[in-house]
């Protein structure tokens, strides 16, 4: 199948995962993408980098799922372990061709500009030190303690103390001119942010792009979440590739075959809100922390509701904790309103993690895990038809639920 999508629209939503990190402190990528904006525009670069710029400054930080390393990151302003999350974002773009060129940018946007090779192209420099100075004025709201017009003079002072040693002093003049504006602070509110994009993102068009493209980004997605702890690690990938074998063995046709190797791949997008204390948690979570944990696949949807053309493929994402004796979450749906590829993602997604590690059990063997399942079944939890295919072909699903990326 080949899609049509307006690729800002897509990033601009996938983003909103990245910036879940954030947890309570969300919009990070995009308040980086609108001021990077803001000072290439004050420097009247070319519109066409511009907005490679805005679709950098979202996915700078796609090298961090972990809400722990997001926390050093924010509270410190120039922490010693950065640079791992700058290796990782840069592989993850390269892995995929529409991101691609931007994995050069984010590779260096912790690198002082006084350690930049010499040797590096000049837009790569400029670039990934444009993405580096605005990160750390977002960095520095958090970390200054005083409010109003103190705050912006406190940022304006940091920045411009570090000009020629972190930042390129051409970038600092920049920002100290466009910070001069008030509307440039007033543009990081929630409201105005979204406006911003609202207009930037109305401004792409739908393109043409083949399953294969969107899987790669889809891919890269899943690697993101998937690197929040070691215990999910290729869970995602895992339950895509278990979904879709099992969407072929009922005959579905290509396009809901897809669909459901795409919902696999998202659906636990809403896992990058959950802090890692929850998710690595040894022992039983108590009420509150169930609450944050079962809220996930809600979370899935509201990321991916956006995006034209993956309305099915949100809603699909959403499900993947429901069951048929309507005790699911988080709508508690009837068996009714569960369809067929929902009830193949839940038992894929079922299976895939119960075979590997967590943090309270060891991964379980192929029998042990099909058993769990078939009591759930018997239960009146999962769609029997569906668990039987997995049981007629237990060693392949196997196999394919352990692939490695
Ligand atoms: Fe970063
Ligand atoms: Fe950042
Ligand atoms: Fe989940």
């Amino acid at each position: 199948m080949s899609y049509s999508l307006n690729i800002r629209e897509v990033t601009y939503a996938l983003s909103g995962a990245l910036d879940y990190v954030g947890i309570d402190d969300t919009h990070h990528g995009k308040r980086v993408a609108y001021m990077a904006a803001a000072l290439a525009q004050e420097l009247s670069w070319k519109q066409d980098i511009v907005d490679d710029i805005i679709f950098a400054g979202m996915l700078h930080d796609c090298g961090v799922s972990s809400t722990d390393v997001h926390t050093h990151l924010v509270n410190e302003l120039d922490w010693d372990n950065s640079q791992v999350h700058c290796i990782r974002g840069e592989i993850l773009l390269k892995s995929t061709n529409i991101y691609g060129k931007f994995s050069e940018y984010i590779k260096y946007h912790h690198t002082h500009w006084q350690d930049l090779s010499s040797d590096l192209n000049e837009d790569v420099k400029n670039i990934s030190n444009l993405i580096y100075l605005v990160d750390r004025v977002d960095a520095l709201r958090t970390q200054i303690q005083v409010s109003g017009v103190e705050s912006i003079y406190a940022i304006q002072e940091t920045i411009k103390k570090f000009s020629n040693k972190m930042f390129s002093p051409m970038l600092v003049e920049a920002f100290m001119t466009v910070s001069s504006k008030d509307s440039f602070w007033f543009y990081l509110e929630t409201e105005a942010l979204s406006e911003y994009f609202i207009l930037w993102t109305n401004k792409g068009n739908n393109e043409p792009l083949s399953y294969e493209q969107v899987k790669e980004i889809a891919l890269m997605f899943a690697a993101v979440v998937d690197a929040k702890s070691e215990f999910t690690s290729q869970h995602s990938l895992g339950v895509s590739v278990l979904a879709r074998y099992l969407a072929e063995l009922f005959d579905l046709s290509l396009e809901r075959c897809e669909e459901v190797e795409l919902a696999g791949l998202l659906h636990d997008l809403g896992k990058l809100k959950v802090e890692d204390a929850i998710l690595d948690k040894p022992s039983k979570l108590n009420a509150d922390e169930r609450l944050k944990m079962n809220r996930h696949g809600f979370d899935s949807y509201i990321i991916l509701r956006h995006i034209e053309g993956f309305k099915k493929i949100a809603k699909l994402a959403s499900l993947h904790h429901e069951t048929l004796d309507a005790k699911g979450y988080p709508y508690n749906l009837s068996a009714a309103q569960i369809p067929l590829e929902g009830r193949i993602i839940t038992v894929s997604d079922i299976f895939q993690a119960l075979i590997q590690d967590r943090p309270y059990r060891d991964g379980l063997s192929a029998d042990e895990a099909f058993n769990i399942i078939n009591t759930m079944c018997e239960d009146g939890k999962l769609d029997f038809v569906v668990v039987q295919k997995l049981k007629e072909n237990l060693h392949k699903c196997y196999e394919l639920a352990t692939v490695k990326g």
